[in-house]
């Protein structure tokens, strides 16, 4: 899964007495979702978005707890704002999302300039907790939910390019992989209505998107049972794609433990669902695999990718890898680069294992490779990925591509990018076409990050 941080841009409103609100999300996309869910809760309860942090009344930071580093960006950014608290005594600031739900009360006696404390599933209250601290009280609410889908909430989406958004599909996880944290932070696995699903497309389409991601921690556990007949997730996404051919799909995170053949032939069914999927491996490693407690074997993912060239001999494979979990040996790291180069992913996440507090790897298993291993280790699994994405992206020189433009590209006024339905940052010369075309391009060159090419006509 992808982990970045953004800032929600809402447009600065001047006129008026009410609060502004500043969201600033890290973590993964999940977050960012809910970034969008909680400033939906906010606008409708009488909040506006505030252009920075220094114009605003609130500042909600919505963090992630996967990894200590993570925790550490936000601890630093929260020393940064002290300042603006002494500067405005009556400034509110919150945590939400999975720091807040990992640390509960201690980050309040951490962190004194804090006001607000709101795990994942407290959304809708915040506008409760927001007038207990008014009344000069500190706010809590860590409560996990069974259910709570936030289905009914549209969420708003006035940041980002107006072309490419989220939907989560389900939230939580119940598959307890050693290392990790998210399913003591998120809680139990739910999924969302299929036709909230299928209306918040909709809308979306209407107001000019053209490309949707369908999230959650392992969509292939989607599932929703009403009036005695249930739809998995292959039966959604087969749903979601015949809304309209116009409208790219895409879908993360898938586990490799579920992924069916079926769900592969609903993707090859289906024009607009992009050939790309993410599959996290972990590790390449049988014996690491086991202690992670990922549910299936070296062999078991290599099958599954057999089946992916199989069905969809155009997909792109993407995946997230660990360096130097407990008691990883010299072998098993060889078998982890070993097996990308037989997978020959396109692209790759990479961490160092990060002991997380209570997991079950930091109760049953000494984090015992050393530093220094660990980062050589992972230097080399990252030199390797340079190399593999290097070359499949010069596998693609000489193809056509069908592009979604996104944008202006950073370096040149003169160039738009976008992405191929394999998930591939492509860049080509703007002449007449515009943000949310459909461009065909054929590349000439590439980088190991990006392709470059010539548009040769709208599709
Ligand atoms: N340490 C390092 N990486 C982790 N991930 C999850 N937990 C940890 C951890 N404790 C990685 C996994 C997962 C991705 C989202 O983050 O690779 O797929
Ligand atoms: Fe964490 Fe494993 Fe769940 Fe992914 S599937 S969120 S790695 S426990």
């Amino acid at each position: 899964m992808k982990f970045f941080k953004i800032q929600l841009h809402f447009p600065d409103f001047t006129v008026d007495r009410k609060k502004k609100v500043y969201i600033e999300t890290y973590g993964c996309q999940m977050n960012f979702s809910d970034s969008e869910i909680v400033g939906s809760i906010l606008l409708e309860n009488d909040y506006l978005p505030a252009a920075d942090m220094k114009s605003a009344d609130l500042i909600l930071m919505n963090t992630c707890s996967i990894r200590d580093n993570a925790e550490q960006r936000v601890r630093k950014r929260l020393n940064e704002l002290h300042s603006l608290k002494r500067k405005n005594p009556s400034l509110v600031i919150g945590i939400l999302g999975c720091m807040a739900e990992r640390l509960k009360e201690k980050l309040l006696e951490e962190e004194k300039h804090i006001d607000l404390i709101v795990g994942p599933d407290g959304y809708r209250s915040l506008p409760r907790l927001l007038e207990q601290v008014e009344s000069g009280q500190k706010a809590i609410n860590t409560l996990l939910s069974a259910d709570e889908t936030y289905a009914d909430i549209n969420p708003v989406k006035l940041s980002g390019n107006g072309i490419t958004a989220f939907i989560s599909i389900m939230r939580g996880c119940e598959n307890f992989c050693a290392y990790c944290v998210v399913p003591y932070t998120r809680g139990k696995e739910r999924s969302r209505n299929p036709k909230s699903i299928v209306d918040e497309v909709e809308l979306l389409y209407e107001q000019g998107f053209r490309e949707i991601t369908l999230l959650g921690q392992n969509v292939n556990s989607y599932s929703w049972g009403e009036n005695g007949s249930s739809i998995d997730f292959p039966r959604l996404l087969d749903q979601v794609a015949g809304i309209n051919s116009n409208m790219r799909i895409r879908f993360a995170t898938s586990h490799p433990k579920d992924l069916s053949d079926d769900l592969l032939n609903v993707i090859a069914n289906h024009e607009n669902i992009c050939k790309a999927i993410h599959l996290p491996v972990q590790s390449g490693s049988s014996r690491m695999l086991n202690l992670m407690n990922r549910g299936y074997s070296r062999e078991w993912y290599v099958q599954r990718i057999e089946a992916i060239r199989k069905y969809l001999p155009e997909c792109a494979i993407s995946t997230d890898i660990i360096a130097g979990f407990c008691s990883e040996t010299e072998e098993d790291h060889q078998e982890t680069l070993s097996l990308m180069r037989w997978a020959a992913f396109d692209y790759a996440f990479m961490f160092k294992y990060s002991e997380r507090p209570n997991t079950i790897a930091a109760k049953k298993f000494p984090d015992d490779v050393p530093e220094v291993l660990k980062s050589r280790r992972l230097d080399e699994i990252i030199d390797l990925q340079q190399e593999l994405s290097f070359q499949s992206n010069k596998n693609d020189i000489g193809k056509l591509f069908t592009v979604l433009a996104e944008g202006v590209s950073k370096r040149s006024d003169n160039q738009l990018f976008g992405r191929n339905s394999q998930n591939k940052v492509v860049v080509f010369d703007k002449e007449i076409f515009k943000r949310g075309d459909y461009v065909v391009v054929k590349i000439g060159s590439c980088s190991a990050a990006t392709l470059k090419g010539k548009a040769i006509g709208d599709e």
